[in-house]
């Protein structure tokens, strides 16, 4: 057993122990399970596909309760959405040439829209738009030839299901109150997720969203879901468990999201929660918004976007970045040049990145660091001298800037290790590599 492997098989018998001294059911994740979240540790970059009708009113995926449209209205969009340039294939390619390991597709979002042939319900992208195709099932037909990883995004909320219990939105969408009834609506999601996990092959990850639409309860809203994530691993024991709630990991859930912050930040205001053990992932936006909105066109610069990866990475986190497809099934021009550049960045210096884990220098001002073994990367975004100044305890024994190869002086001083360079580093990411002996 690898040394990693063992460790992880550690932290997964810790966890357990800790379940059982609160008296819970305890999971235990599969061998398989622990082999897809090493892979999952590994891969640094996934992209985020939000798309849906919702992108046919081009304000985001909100639109449908931040305008308290009715549901009713809102659903007509379905009946004319086809969009002619939807290609799985240009999709998976560009989003692979960006270095990305695996896609995370919005199965079905809070307006409740499905986007695959559910039986569950009519109100989905075969039975109820001129387009009649399932795009989940083009999708993970051109992931598996391509050999990238399909995640499914999938909401707790339903803003047009009356059987949804509302929470604090979803309030002005037509919605009859009385109609609540959460074992149907339960039952409901559970019979989708079978499909979702039995009909298109091995999906990497079922990633949950929505938690927080009851977070507020005076009365804590039981979403049962240590059942359904028993019910995820029963059907796929390999496929990972996530869920956008916010919080402190619940158990059942096999990696740890945060949505627009570094792990152990918290500027978005969303990500305040202890980072735990489990593997990480923060997702984040291109521009302003998940999906598609017409006048966000505040996009990123690509030095922002590929200094997040290397931040993210830093903290060993994965960075799953969104893109939101244009009505037409597009991905917006925007966002394709920015994968682009990625991909330029990723294929030279990918191995900095991918594999590694959070370096001995935590995330710093100018830049943070990665490790792969007993090599150390030293990422530098910005630092205008010629010498650097690392907290770092172990012994270097060669330093060298990755890209030239060109031998770089060190100094051991008593808070750490200097490094000293030819010229100030410059560029989006100068990248250092220090072997270090064991
Ligand atoms: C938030 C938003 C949701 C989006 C998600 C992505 O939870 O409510 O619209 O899909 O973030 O992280």
């Amino acid at each position: 057993m690898s040394k990693k492997k063992s460790l992880l098989t550690l932290v997964s018998a810790l966890l357990s122990l800790s379940c059982l001294a609160q008296q819970q059911v305890c999971y235990v994740p599969t061998a398989e399970n622990l082999k897809a979240r090493q892979e999952f540790a590994d891969s640094k970059l996934g992209v985020f596909i939000h798309w849906g009708i919702y992108s046919m009113f081009a304000q985001g995926e909100w639109y449908m309760t931040n305008a308290n449209v009715d549901n009713k209205e809102y659903a007509k969009a379905a009946s004319a959405f086809y969009p002619i340039g939807f290609n799985a294939k240009e999709w998976v390619s560009a989003i692979k040439a960006a270095g990305a390991k695996y896609i995370c597709f919005t199965s079905r979002h809070h307006d409740g829209f499905s986007m695959w042939n559910t039986e569950q319900s009519d109100y989905n992208i075969v039975d109820a738009t001129p387009f009649g195709r399932d795009v989940i099932k083009e999708l993970s037909d051109e992931c598996h030839r391509q050999g990238i990883k399909l995640h499914l995004y999938y909401s707790h909320i339903d803003w047009t299901r009356d059987d949804y219990p509302a929470g604090w939105t979803g309030r002005g969408t037509g919605k009859d109150p009385n109609n609540e009834n959460w074992p149907s609506y339960y039952a409901f999601m559970n019979r989708q997720l079978t499909e979702l996990l039995t009909r298109y092959g091995e999906i990497g990850a079922i990633w949950f969203d929505g938690w927080w639409d009851h977070g507020n309860d005076s009365v804590p809203f039981d979403w049962q879901l240590e059942e359904q994530y028993e019910l995820i691993h029963h059907l796929q024991p390999a496929c990972l468990v996530g869920n956008n709630h916010h919080q402190t990991p619940i158990e059942g859930e096999d990696i740890q999201i945060f949505e627009r912050d570094l792990p152990g930040e918290n500027k978005a205001g969303m990500s305040g929660q202890a980072v735990s053990r489990l593997p990480l992932e923060t997702c984040q936006t291109m521009n302003g918004m998940w999906g598609y909105k017409i006048i966000d066109q505040n996009y990123k610069s690509t030095d922002t976007l590929i200094r997040y990866l290397v931040s993210a990475s830093g903290k060993g986190a994965n960075l799953l970045l969104n893109v939101g497809p244009q009505p037409n099934g597009k991905i917006p021009s925007a966002a394709l040049d920015r994968l682009q550049a990625i991909g330029e960045w990723t294929s030279r210096y990918g191995e900095t990145i991918y594999g590694t884990v959070a370096g001995d220098v935590p995330v710093q001002e100018w830049g943070g660091t990665t490790r792969k073994g007993n090599r150390l990367f030293v990422h530098i975004f910005d630092h205008k001298e010629k010498e650097l100044h690392l907290p770092l305890q172990g012994k270097v024994k060669k330093a060298f800037v990755y890209d030239t190869k060109q031998m770089l002086k060190t100094k051991r001083t008593e808070e750490g290790v200097s490094i000293f360079f030819e010229e100030i580093p410059s560029g989006t990411d100068y990248v250092v590599e220090l072997e270090m002996r064991d």
